[in-house]
């Protein structure tokens, strides 16, 4: 195991009703004018916001408003928040709804205390300060109420980019599993997918000795595959429902990625796909990540055996375990079948066409050095084939 250090400041507030008592989280975490930032409508439409309002002004908290952030969100309504908590004097930013309104209030958060423009934050420039956040989370699937990550998609070239910053993560995440009996069942797989390629991207590490964390990650990716037919089936079960939630915080806050290496190219593969075609991030990731592993598998192939036998249940082949390997890659893939996830690059609207382009963008954009990954690491031209 390598050295680490885990800073998880975040306050977690986990249950039925839950989002009433916002106001007095805001008031704990030093907020008295507020930012409410959510997405397209659909926590108007639950009445969400109905009760978050009125929590706030229960406590004497004052607030604006910001709607309209949508999947894979955009830098321009980040610059339109961070004019808004400027000129109003906002002092807490609070975000409700998916990983993409979360997102796009961490970048207005840190956007807000920093003078120049906030993409720097997405070209590498360190974040120092950042308003506090807090989250209503409303779908079990990025993560990003326990991440210190955003990502954001840059309007001019439509290329997304992450920034990662201890400062990002929340002072408070409300999850309320009853909040996500709303979502939509393609979103729901979505998410599932997602939150199972947190815990792979942590799973393909070139450090031995992890025992903690690869039982951790077993553990939880076997939780997420014995509730999502039951989430998928009946999406008002608000228990399958909560321990998907709660997988989907453990997936991503790093309890299950410290002291190891992790890979991340399948996510950054990934992200060039949803900015250019504006597909959803889960099902881009059932499209690359299985193609990712078959390519990469030779790097270590008894650590694609270890993840087939223990997660998928399959036989070791302990004279060919390359063939577990690959039987554990298919299981997965016909998971994410299962749950109607794609398996195409057609699927996605994607064009073989844009394949050198966004090979080329993945390894080289303006922060990354010509390479992804720590499992395997991928030039252009191995992007490309992945892709292909
Ligand atoms: O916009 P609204 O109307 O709220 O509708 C959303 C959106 O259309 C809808 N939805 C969410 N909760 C709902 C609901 N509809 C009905 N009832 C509810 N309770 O679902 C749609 C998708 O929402 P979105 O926020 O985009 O989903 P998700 O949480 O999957 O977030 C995806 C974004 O997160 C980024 C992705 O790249 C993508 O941009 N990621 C962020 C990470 C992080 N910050 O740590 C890590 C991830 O790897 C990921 O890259
Ligand atoms: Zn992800």
């Amino acid at each position: 195991m390598d050295n680490f250090v885990f800073y998880s400041p975040t306050c977690f507030v986990f249950g039925k009703d839950e989002e009433n008592h916002v106001g007095a989280y805001v008031r704990r975490f030093g907020g008295s004018r507020v930012l409410i930032h959510y997405g397209g409508g659909s926590v108007i439409r639950s009445g969400l916001m109905v009760r978050v309002k009125r929590s706030l002004a229960e406590e004497g908290i004052s607030f604006v408003e910001l709607g309209g952030v949508k999947p894979n969100p955009r830098s321009g309504l980040v610059y339109q928040g961070i004019e808004l908590c400027r000129k109003e004097q906002v002092d807490f930013v609070l975000a409700v709804g998916g990983g993409s309104v979360i997102d796009s209030a961490k970048a207005i958060a840190a956007g807000a205390l920093y003078e120049g423009d906030f993409w720097d934050h997405h070209q590498g420039k360190p974040i120092t300060k950042a308003l506090p956040i807090g989250t209503i989370l409303t779908i079990a699937a990025a993560g990003s109420e326990g991440s210190p990550n955003c990502v954001i998609t840059k309007e001019e070239g439509m290329y997304k980019r992450g920034a990662n910053s201890d400062h990002l993560r929340p002072a408070f995440s409300i999850l309320n599993p009853a909040l996500t009996q709303t979502v939509p069942p393609y979103q729901i797989a979505c998410g599932i997918t997602d939150i199972m390629a947190h815990l792979l991207e942590r799973y393909f590490t070139t450090t031995a000795d992890v025992e903690v964390t690869d039982r951790l990650i077993e553990g939880l990716l076997l939780a997420v595959i014995k509730e999502a037919p039951r989430v998928m089936a009946d999406p008002s079960d608000y228990q399958a429902q909560a321990n998907l939630m709660w997988a989907g915080m453990m997936a991503h806050n790093n309890s299950c990625g410290v002291g190891r290496t992790q890979d991340w190219a399948s996510h950054y593969i990934e992200h060039e796909l949803s900015a250019l075609y504006d597909c959803a991030h889960g099902a881009g990731l059932a499209v690359v990540f299985p193609a990712w592993m078959t390519y990469t598998m030779g790097h270590n192939v008894s650590r694609f055996a270890q993840l087939a036998v223990r997660v998928w249940g399959c036989q070791m082949d302990f004279t060919h375990p390359e063939n577990t390997a690959r039987a554990g890659i298919t299981a997965l893939k016909q998971f994410w079948t299962s749950l109607g996830m794609p398996t195409t690059f057609a699927e996605l609207g994607a064009k073989p066409e844009d394949i050198e382009h966004m090979a080329r963008l993945a390894c080289h954009g303006d922060v990354r050095k010509g390479s992804l990954g720590t499992f395997a690491k991928l030039d252009a031209e191995d992007v490309a084939k992945i892709y292909r």
